[in-house]
């Protein structure tokens, strides 16, 4: 049984193949998932990750058990997480969970008789969604995931998708990181590469940056602060750089940058749908 659980629960040729997938997936639904079963168990807010989900399971013939507030399940009961999923795991084939505790998904994955996928576990991981972002650095560098330059901003310690693609991207040649955060909210150091920049200051990486990686303020996890770019310093970047964001955006990117080319933002969420496609066909069937 194929857990996903962490980025490190993927190999490259996993993804590459993943990726060449989703490129077909666009314009192919199946009903390869036909009579299976997804239950989506979100014990955390989600818009994109749980409909991305859902979407992906019924376009490949299969369906989805919504929990998506689990204010109404029998977790306001007192029920503990084991036994939430010993039950879900016996009426569904594949459970996608998003929990505020970090380690939320490995302990799923030792009591579930089916596969977990980590949708996220509080500031912990978000494996699918470095496969997305995975995907989106790809299709736009020529299929490579090496030599880049990628400034992460933001809430750096309490982002989870962050953690997940910088231990994506270290794996690859010649890649270099720039990590623009107040003090207070760094990249934790067991993360962060060996050689990198930290700063709080983006106007010292922007003309210097291939990739930026923006993340919005995890209010929910403590945090705050502002850090809003603005379109001048947006538009320093090189014509060839690219700017993503996994979404939901609150002020870190003014709207009026949304027609810019370089903005991927909401690629980001197609090639989710796509690559969600891919990863169930290949757990499930
Ligand atoms: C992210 C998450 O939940 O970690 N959202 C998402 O899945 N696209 C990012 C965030 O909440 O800031």
């Amino acid at each position: 049984m194929q857990h996903l659980l962490s980025v490190n629960d993927m190999s490259e040729d996993f993804m590459i193949e993943i990726w060449k997938d989703s490129l077909k997936n666009k314009d192919n639904p199946s009903n390869i998932l036909k009579g299976k079963i997804l239950t989506n168990l979100f014990y955390e807010p989600s818009t994109r990750t749980s409909s991305s989900f859902y979407s992906a399971m019924v376009r490949k013939g299969g369906s989805v058990i919504p929990i998506n507030n689990v204010k109404f399940s029998s977790v306001t009961k007192g029920e503990s997480l084991e036994d939430t999923i010993i039950a879900m795991s016996n009426l569904s084939d594949c459970i996608v969970l998003r929990h505020p505790e970090i380690g939320a998904a490995t302990r799923a994955s030792k009591v579930s008789s089916v596969p977990i996928i980590n949708g996220g576990d509080g500031e912990g991981e978000h494996p699918t969604q470095t496969l997305l972002d995975g995907f989106t650095i790809f299709s736009n560098n020529n299929l490579s995931l090496d030599n880049l330059t990628i400034t992460f901003i933001g809430d750096l310690k309490n982002g989870r998708t962050v953690k997940s693609l910088v231990k994506l991207l270290s794996r690859y040649k010649n890649n270099k990181f720039n990590f623009v955060s107040p003090e207070n909210l760094r990249i934790p150091e067991e993360i962060r590469p060996k050689s990198c920049f930290e700063t709080n200051n983006i106007d010292e990486v922007l003309e210097r940056t291939d990739i930026l990686y923006v993340t919005r303020v995890q209010v929910e996890r403590g945090s705050s602060h502002d850090y809003a770019l603005n379109i001048d310093q947006l538009n320093r970047l090189g014509k060839k750089s690219i700017v993503m964001h996994p979404l939901p955006r609150v002020n870190e990117i003014p709207k009026e940058f949304d027609q810019d080319s370089r903005a991927k933002y909401f690629d980001q969420m197609k090639y989710g749908l796509w690559c969600r496609m891919s990863l169930l066909e290949k757990i499930l069937s």
